[in-house]
């Protein structure tokens, strides 16, 4: 929506893979039936970015001058369960994306989302300190957040953020070997009212849905003070057109919400009951995922140099609002449909 609201003519592939990742409840076609409705001339394939062939002769018919590669298996948890599916969407079908720009349009900037979880479990190796109702960093170093100097090896990082990281190179080798304009942007907590939520993946916007909808949270581990930033995807949006406009080659960025939109899991209880009026329903399992961070937040000082028109412009309580006006919406939407 935000690059057709800047004049751009805009071109979709999406599978729909979610759906098959996370059930009905991760289909992600309502998305496209508004995608269809809101934006003028919205072309949309439903290629598999697996499909080689298809891959190579869609980007050369459409030879796009922006592209933004968002498609992926996008969970940690679910990714030990799929090795194959996940590693071919994350790795081989980065490469695919890669492979097609090169031949067909090397001078069009390439942005792909990666994701923190390419730093593995080595984040929860600072120091940290516990509040009331998070946890924090007791080292001056991490004072503003992670940064993207930040080693990605020999930590653990669940298969997910293993093929993650092996799409996050390969993206930086096409800028550096082959010079073209590539961009990594290591994702904190992406969100926004349009995000189909779901326990494994979409923190925030699976947390405010089982508020809305009065569905028990479970909590695990860290005592539910792990701490995450979150980021509207709007602001994210914002992010790549500010590089579309000066790319620059084989960049990496960490983009997250930052110091400012972090909070934890208890703080997003408080924040959710604050805008539906409901209670939290939750319940706490003494164990953490594997490999979870227990604190990150996002070091923004790089991006806000490279690109100082930019900088967040939701704040949290904004964000939260907006997903529980979203989740509201289609549950009233559902019930009156099943009536
Ligand atoms: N949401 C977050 O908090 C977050 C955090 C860090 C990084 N990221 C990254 O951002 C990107 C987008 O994440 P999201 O939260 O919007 O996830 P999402 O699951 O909502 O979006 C990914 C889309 O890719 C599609 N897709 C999956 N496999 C495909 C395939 N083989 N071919 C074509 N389409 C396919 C899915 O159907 C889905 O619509 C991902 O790369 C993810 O790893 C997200």
């Amino acid at each position: 929506m935000f690059f057709a609201s800047q004049g751009f003519h805009v071109v979709g592939i999406d599978s729909n893979h979610r759906a098959v990742f996370f059930g009905p409840e991760g289909d992600t076609s309502w998305v496209l039936e508004r995608l269809r409705r809101e934006i003028p001339g919205y072309r949309h394939s439903a290629l598999d970015i697996r499909d080689r062939d298809g891959v190579l002769a869609f980007i050369a018919e459409v030879r796009p001058n922006l592209i933004v590669h968002t498609a992926a298996q996008p969970s940690h948890d679910r990714a030990a369960a799929i090795p194959f599916l996940d590693f071919e969407v994350n790795a081989l079908g980065t490469l695919h994306m890669l492979e097609a720009a090169r031949q067909s349009c090397p001078e069009s900037p390439f942005i792909h989302m990666s994701t923190n979880k390419v730093y593995g479990d080595k984040p929860n190796t600072i120091a940290l300190k516990e509040m009331a109702t998070r946890w924090d960093y007791d080292d001056p170093a991490y004072e503003n957040g992670i940064g993207e100097d930040f080693s990605i090896d020999q930590s653990k990082h669940s298969l997910f953020g293993a093929s993650k990281v092996a799409g996050d190179i390969m993206v930086q080798e096409y800028g550096r070997y082959f010079n073209m304009p590539t961009c990594c942007l290591r994702g904190g907590c992406l969100t926004g009212p349009n995000h189909s939520g779901v326990e494994l993946h979409g923190f925030l916007s699976y947390l405010v849905k089982c508020n809305v909808e009065q569905r028990e949270y479970r909590v695990y581990g860290y005592k539910g003070k792990q701490v995450r930033d979150n980021i509207h995807a709007e602001d994210v949006a914002r992010f790549m057109h500010e590089f579309w406009k000066a790319p620059r080659v084989a960049e990496v960025y960490n983009l997250g919400g930052g110091k400012d939109n972090a909070c934890s899991i208890l703080e997003a209880f408080e924040m959710a009951t604050q805008v539906s009026g409901y209670p939290m329903k939750w319940r706490y399992v003494d164990e953490n995922r594997i490999g979870d961070h227990i604190c990150y937040y996002s070091d923004l000082r790089k991006m806000k140099a490279h690109y100082p028109a930019w900088g967040i412009s939701k704040p949290l309580g904004a964000i939260f609002e907006e997903i529980a006006k979203s989740w509201m919406q289609r549950l009233i939407k559902h019930t009156a449909g099943g009536v």
